[in-house]
């Protein structure tokens, strides 16, 4: 748990982490997402609630859904935006991340969203950074993506309603997984105790309760959501799993397993997918798929998250 999300006064300042955030912080924000939801295919609307306010985006990892969508996020509210392209930024040149901040803290930005490979960034931003500037993590290492575990909570909630009744199957790479930790920190938060692990031994999580399955069709059984995860290999050794097909045969969620769980299941995955790998193509695109909602849902949440933290 993070001792630096709040302000002297008890305000949300920062979103480091999901991690011991209290539950009527967590439901406000799932609440507040929900009024700036708009279905695809229906025009955004836009707000003045960050009109003048500057917005910084600092990916040192790749990312398409949640940079452009803390992006698309910013504009809506009405701040300006600036992403930072870092593999051309002066942190090339030996910059420190800090003087990175101290920078861009120069030219009155007023709010850092910020990937890093590395744990702890995001604190040590928020450690050092203005009283009235906001730091949100937009992923940590395997530690941490706060954003995405609201978003995975709302997109269960417009599904699902009650929490404490659900069972969740999270399947594939849990170890290496931020996703992961932030999805069972929300669910935890919000009452659900049934959440089972599936994968090799090798990525199964030695930090999260829950149960752990090597036999993913035991894990699937009479579950109300399953939620797939890609293998992680840039956080993970050589070797450390089966090959591909291996791993599908024996990992890969088909729609023949998906019969094990309920009738009524919700499928998630974060995204990026390896479709073929950890997913057909006909269950992502299947009926019961979430996975664009899930995106859609992205751009909400960051804008109540920008919203909260900027006291509008
Ligand atoms: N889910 C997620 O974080 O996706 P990106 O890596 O594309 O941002």
């Amino acid at each position: 748990m993070s001792q630096n999300q709040f302000d002297s006064k008890g305000r949300l300042q920062h979103l480091l982490t999901l991690a011991g955030l209290p539950r009527e912080t967590l439901t406000g924000l799932l609440d507040r997402s929900q009024q700036f939801h708009v279905q695809p295919g229906i025009r955004a609307r836009n707000y003045d609630l960050l009109v003048g306010a500057t917005v910084v985006n600092l990916f040192f990892e790749p990312s398409t859904r949640t940079r452009t969508s803390f992006e698309l996020a910013a504009q809506r509210l009405g701040a300006h935006v600036i992403t930072l392209d870092m593999a051309f930024s002066s942190t090339t040149k030996g910059e420190s991340l800090l003087d990175t901040l101290y920078t861009l803290e120069a030219m009155n930005a007023d709010l850092f969203v910020t990937r890093h490979k590395e744990p702890g960034v995001p604190e040590t931003l928020a450690q050092h950074t203005l009283p009235h500037v906001h730091i949100i993590n937009a992923g940590e290492a395997h530690v941490s993506h706060p954003t995405q575990g609201l978003l995975d909570a709302l997109t269960i909630h417009q599904h699902k309603k009650n929490f404490e009744k659900l069972s969740v199957a999270i399947v594939g790479d849990i170890r290496h997984s931020r996703v992961a930790r932030s999805a069972v920190q929300a669910l935890t938060v919000l009452g659900t105790h049934d959440i089972r692990f599936a994968g090799p031994a090798e990525l199964l999580p030695d930090d999260m309760s829950g149960e752990k399955f090597t036999n993913m069709d035991k894990a699937l059984e009479d579950a109300d959501v399953v939620m797939m995860l890609r293998i992680q290999k840039e956080r993970m050794q050589a070797g450390l799993i089966p090959d591909e097909r291996e791993y599908a045969r024996r990992y890969g969620l088909n729609s023949s397993r998906l019969r094990l769980a309920k009738p009524d299941v919700l499928v998630m995955h974060p995204g990026p997918m390896n479709r073929g790998v950890e997913i057909t193509s006909e269950v992502a695109d299947g009926p019961h798929s979430a996975i664009r909602e899930q995106v859609t849902n992205g751009v909400a949440v960051r804008m109540a998250v920008m919203a909260t933290l900027m006291g509008k």
